[in-house]
């Protein structure tokens, strides 16, 4: 049984706080794209777990893995292993040998290009991580893969076909100096050693054959998606997006199970339920029209503690974008959705959510695909009964029906808009604050 969690919308929609609860039935963990720009939070009584690359699961003594889809920077990766022990956890993570590295002149080159497109608006607002430009060089066949660090020889050869391409790019293309990004030796060094680690810890795989035998003895894989529908490269908000793909397909080309594996599982659609967004692209349903929308979104952002969990920046605010979840519901072929921060919007005195766009004197209901027509759509609204502020702890206990009525009526209306079920419902941060109808694995 598989069961892949998908962000339907901008990221950050609460796929850690899911991928925590029912990774609890799941075996093995697999994060199939994306790398240390996700951030995803746990909470087990209290206590706070932000994970950047190592698998939600991984706090739940899951089987973490890194897929081929992934581009991994070990820097990161052990030192967040590392922090993980400190608090008392062994975390059990494997590394497809397929998956990308991302090096250090990767992420200077993110910065380099952001810096150089600040006077334009084609400034993506990126996580500085290295993601985009780790990417090109996979496509571009001139990557570093985890497979590569465990042999110097082989290691030293790809580096010395590439760093000079890259000093001469940031030197001559750029204007500025190479520093020690590109010291071929000094790479080797690290990147070898880090090869050590992984070899001597068994920690690089074979993922596609790896997930294939747990399978075949029974175990349960969930994929955990990171990022979201509408920054994905091919369904997103291009180029406002990411460099991978966080809609369900990746989980079969970034692990190496076949799309029937993950068609045969449940495909789970983790909602917001309203719109947040880091970066720049798109946001029809954003508040910031006048000083009350922006007030609001204040209100919003501060109570959803909506700064980025990687790089601490104000996330924007909107209403719950309809049109968007029905072009999420379509790529991935939800299954079925979980619905989160609900509790955020309680005791205000309005709800509304976009249901549909007006563009060119006509409604849509789904998203046009390219950027500049998506961003000159005007959101019809539709107005909600606000729901009051209760314990939610105590719903939570309680169950579904606790639920107060208003905030029932936006649920089905969803359910009804994206025609799939509702499987939880998320009232707070902590594992405990999830309502559950349906648990995927026992689908
Ligand atoms: P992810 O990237 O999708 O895993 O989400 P993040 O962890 O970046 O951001 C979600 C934030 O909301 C985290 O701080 C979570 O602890 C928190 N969170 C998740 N679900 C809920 C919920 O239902 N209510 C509230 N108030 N917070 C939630
Ligand atoms: P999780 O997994 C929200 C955004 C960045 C930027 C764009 C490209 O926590 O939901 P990148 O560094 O990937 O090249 O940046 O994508 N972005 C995210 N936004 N949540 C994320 O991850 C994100 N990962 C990347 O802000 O707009
Ligand atoms: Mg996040």
């Amino acid at each position: 049984m598989t069961v892949t969690i998908v962000g339907s919308q901008l990221g950050d929609e609460g796929k850690g706080a899911l991928v925590d609860l029912w990774g609890g039935d799941a075996d093995i963990v697999v994060r199939y794209q994306g790398g240390d720009n996700a951030g995803h939070t746990v909470v087990e009584d209290g206590e706070e777990y932000k994970l950047s690359l190592v698998p939600s699961g991984a706090v739940r003594d899951k089987v973490g893995i890194l897929g081929n889809g992934c581009v991994i920077n070990p820097r990161t990766l052990f030192s967040e292993i590392d922090d993980l022990r400190e608090r008392g956890l062994e975390p059990d993570v494997r590394l497809a040998k397929r998956a990308h590295v991302i090096m250090p002149y990767h992420r200077r080159l993110d910065n380099i290009e952001e810096e150089a497109k600040a006077d334009s608006d084609l400034t993506v607002g990126t996580t500085g991580r290295g993601i985009g430009p780790t990417y090109e060089d996979k496509a571009g066949r001139r990557g570093i893969r985890v497979g590569d660090l465990l042999d110097r020889d082989v290691l030293r050869q790809r580096l010395e076909y590439v760093v000079p391409k890259k000093k001469s790019l940031i030197e001559d293309v750029y204007g500025l100096e190479a520093g020690e990004e590109c010291d071929i030796e000094a790479l080797i060094d690290e990147y070898a050693e880090f090869g050590r680690r992984l070899r001597e810890n068994d920690m690089a795989v074979n993922c596609g054959d790896f997930l294939a035998e747990r399978r075949e003895a029974g175990e349960n894989v969930m994929f955990e998606g990171a990022q979201g529908t509408l920054i994905d490269i091919d369904h997103g908000s291009y180029p406002y997006v990411t460099s991978s793909n966080p809609t369900a397909g990746g989980a079969a080309t970034g692990s190496g199970l076949g799309p029937t594996v993950v068609g045969q599982g449940e495909v789970v659609g983790i909602v917001k339920a309203y719109l947040s967004r880091v970066g720049e692209g798109p946001m029809p349903t954003e508040l910031k029209d006048d000083d009350r929308e922006e007030e609001l979104a204040d209100y919003i952002r501060e109570k959803g503690g909506e700064f980025g969990t990687v790089t601490g920046r104000p996330r924007r605010i909107g209403w719950l974008d309809i049109p968007m979840l029905r072009h999420a519901a379509r790529v991935s072929g939800f299954t079925g959705i979980a619905v989160n921060h609900l509790d955020v919007l309680a005791g205000l005195d309005e709800i509304k959510v976009g249901h549909a766009y007006e563009h060119d004197g006509e409604e849509r209901l789904t998203i046009p695909a390219t950027t500049e027509e998506w961003a000159k759509c005007e959101p019809v609204l539709k107005e909600f009964e606000p729901w009051p502020d209760v314990d939610w702890s105590e719903v939570a206990e309680e169950g579904y029906d606790a639920i107060p009525d208003a905030a029932q009526d936006y649920l089905d209306y969803l359910a009804e808009e994206l025609d799939v079920p509702v499987y939880a419902v998320g009232v707070g941060p902590d594992r405990e604050q999830t309502v559950q109808l349906t648990n995927p694995f026992d689908e």
